[in-house]
């Protein structure tokens, strides 16, 4: 999704933009550019495609000074929404060549702004929402405003979510900052400031940083930070010192970010389990601080994979502490009126803790007055601050657009609160929550024990690498796995996959049933897996191909599979509880080796975007 980065006050600031920029690479763009001030002109440089294009251009362009000269740039990777890929709708946006802007959001009234300015003679060059910015900064300097006064008239036009930054050759020495629901974030220099949209795009930079707050806006000068609340009094907000994450952002010998990501999960699970538990099997979470004095109605609202993580969430809760859990996905929930009877508290689920429909489902349900809780990964994101408590999965960063390791985090944090619950509200015996919260120390070693099975896993992959569409089907537990199988698959590969509950199929997916079709099922025995293996029956005989990834037992059960490939051998609770986890590194080796045969951009593949902060 769309990213900015700007810098005030540095010698090579275009430079440094741009380095802010690669940085941001991972949420996913499909054009890039910067702007800088450089010998007294505004110079803009854009290009289509990846930031090897823009640096490609900037090293092309006749001014050989940009880079050495300018010490004010700004610089965005675009994501389209209004408008197609292309270099006129590539940011930053300019008028008359004397103001510039760089936008992440969507500004929802721009086509009566749009029109109004076209009757008023600006001349509008690109499909996008973004232009009406900097023509009204325009408009508003040729009235006579200096820089401050002139983003404060733009604020009171404009509706929707965004963060923007505006820069103008009349104000050489001032960059506008703006933010209403989409992240930004200030860092602090010596004699220079930077703006970016998230603190890793400019911790190269700095590790002071300040995050806007919503209708915050700020004056950013190379000296002096000015911050304004939404009612223009001037605000205090705190000052963070955030630690560079230097090194994270190498592939470490891998050849995707994706599957480095796959092959640290048995490293960052111990990382989220030690913050909740104290010594083996005593759990430290203050369920009464989260909302449960009281058994209540858990809602639990969140996107994507995360919301795959919150389907498991709610089989894991139901079962271990005998509580209601309602699910909803963050992009329906909000625009609602959801009943909250019988409800204390909400859970949130996001990996990057910027997903724009999460934040807005967590704004509903604090409306509608619940406790908010978030499990999030990304500290400091605005979903961990706006939420009155945060639990995070510590499964560092993600830079693949495919969760993976953030999943299994969340998973495991999911797993923790379902036995904290069962054993606050007395639903299972001690002796077996204590049994259940021994299993979550092996987690990690049954984890690699799964990665073992990569050989295995990639022969499947290459057998369906040609797939037109594949069809994955679960049971119970593993049923959200089934649907995270074909969301992971799609996602990067671009082969069409859908997973159902395999009880549902004769319902009417089986239809889609045809020579060779792939179905893939995941499965371990749990008492019922004589029903799920009656279903993959039902799909050989219609000629698909079947590929089981199952333990032991069920595979006996099933030899009429094509592709039988058996899971380690593990105790029989631990191997049902915890199959979502352990089934998420077949899933996700399956989609890594599929897509890899197929060679698509793994790590950012078409249309997708790592941090969605739009509606
Ligand atoms: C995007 C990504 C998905 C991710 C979802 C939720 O759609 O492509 O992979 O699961 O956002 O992201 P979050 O950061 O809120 O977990």
């Amino acid at each position: 999704m769309c990213g900015v980065v700007a810098v005030i006050g540095k010698q090579y600031a275009s430079q440094f933009v741009v380095e802010g920029l690669k940085k941001l690479e991972y949420r996913g763009y499909d054009s890039a550019g910067i702007a800088s001030l450089c010998g007294g002109i505004l110079q803009t440089v854009k290009s289509e495609g990846k930031l090897t294009n823009l640096i490609n251009n900037l090293s092309q362009i006749s001014n050989a000074n940009l880079y050495s000269d300018s010490k004010i740039s700004i610089g965005h990777t675009r994501w389209a929404t209004h408008g197609n890929i292309s270099v006129e709708n590539a940011h930053p946006l300019t008028s008359e060549n004397r103001v510039a802007v760089v936008h992440n959001g969507i500004i929802e009234n721009y086509e009566n702004i749009k029109n109004n300015l076209i009757s008023e003679g600006y001349v509008f060059k690109s499909q996008t929402d973004t232009e009406v910015l900097p023509h009204l900064f325009m408009k508003y300097i040729k009235l006579g405003n200096n820089f401050l006064q002139a983003g404060r008239l733009v604020l009171q036009e404009i509706k929707g979510a965004f963060a923007f930054v505006a820069m103008s050759l009349d104000f050489p020495n001032e960059l506008f900052v703006s933010r209403n629901s989409s992240p930004i974030a200030i860092g602090l220099g010596d004699k220079c400031n930077f703006v970016g949209s998230d603190a890793r795009s400019i911790d190269h930079l700095t590790q002071k940083i300040i995050y806007l707050e919503d209708g915050d806006y700020a004056l950013v000068q190379s000296n002096d930070v000015e911050i304004f609340n939404k009612n223009e009094e001037k605000a205090n907000r705190k000052i963070i010192n955030i630690k560079a994450e230097i090194g994270l952002v190498t592939k470490g010998g891998y050849k995707h970010f994706m599957e480095k990501e796959i092959f640290e999960q048995p490293v960052v699970i111990p990382q989220t389990i030690s913050p909740f538990m104290n010594g083996i099997s005593e759990i430290k979470i203050d369920l009464n601080k989260f909302g449960f004095k009281n058994k209540n109605t858990l809602l639990i609202a969140a996107a994507g994979t995360s919301y795959y993580a919150a389907m498991v969430g709610k089989y894991w809760i139901e079962h271990i502490a005998d509580l209601p859990v309602i699910i909803d996905l963050a992009s329906e929930y909000r625009y609602r009126k959801p009943s909250i009877f019988g409800q204390a508290a909400m859970l949130v689920i996001s990996q990057s803790g910027e997903s724009l429909d999460t934040l807005m489902a967590l704004r509903h349900g604090k409306e509608l007055g619940l406790i908010t809780n978030a499990i999030v990964n990304v500290e400091g994101s605005t979903i961990d601050r706006e939420a009155d408590f945060s639990l995070h999965t510590r499964a560092g960063s993600e830079i693949g657009v495919a969760s993976t390791k953030s999943f299994t985090s969340q998973l495991v944090v999911l797993f923790i609160i379902a036995l904290a619950l069962g054993k606050k509200f007395k639903n299972f015996k001690l002796s077996q929550i204590q049994k259940y919260s021994n299993y979550i120390h092996t987690l990690p070693s049954a984890i690699a024990r799964m990665l073992n099975m990569e050989n295995e896993i990639k022969s499947v992959a290459h057998n369906i690498k040609n797939a037109k569409s594949i069809i994955f089907l679960g049971r119970g537990l593993l049923y959200p796995l089934a649907l995270e199988g074909a969301l992971k698959l799609k996602e990067i590969s671009y082969i069409h996959a859908e997973g159902f509950a395999a009880g549902e199929m004769k319902h009417g997916p089986i239809a889609l049933i045809e020579d060779q079709v792939p179905v893939i099922m995941f499965l371990v025995s749990d008492g019922n897996e004589d029903k799920a293996i009656s279903n993959l029956q039902e799909a050989f005989s219609r000629g698909a191909q079947i590929i089981l990834i199952a333990d032991k037992e069920c595979i006996k059960k099933a030899p009429f599979a094509h592709f039988k490939i058996e899971i380690p051998n593990f105790e029989t609770d631990f191997k049902y509880f915890l199959s979502p986890i352990l089934m998420a590194i077949p899933a996700q080796l399956l989609a890594y080796h599929v897509a890899n045969e197929r060679g698509t951009d793994v790590d950012q593949p078409r249309n997708l975007a790592k941090s969605v902060t739009v509606e």
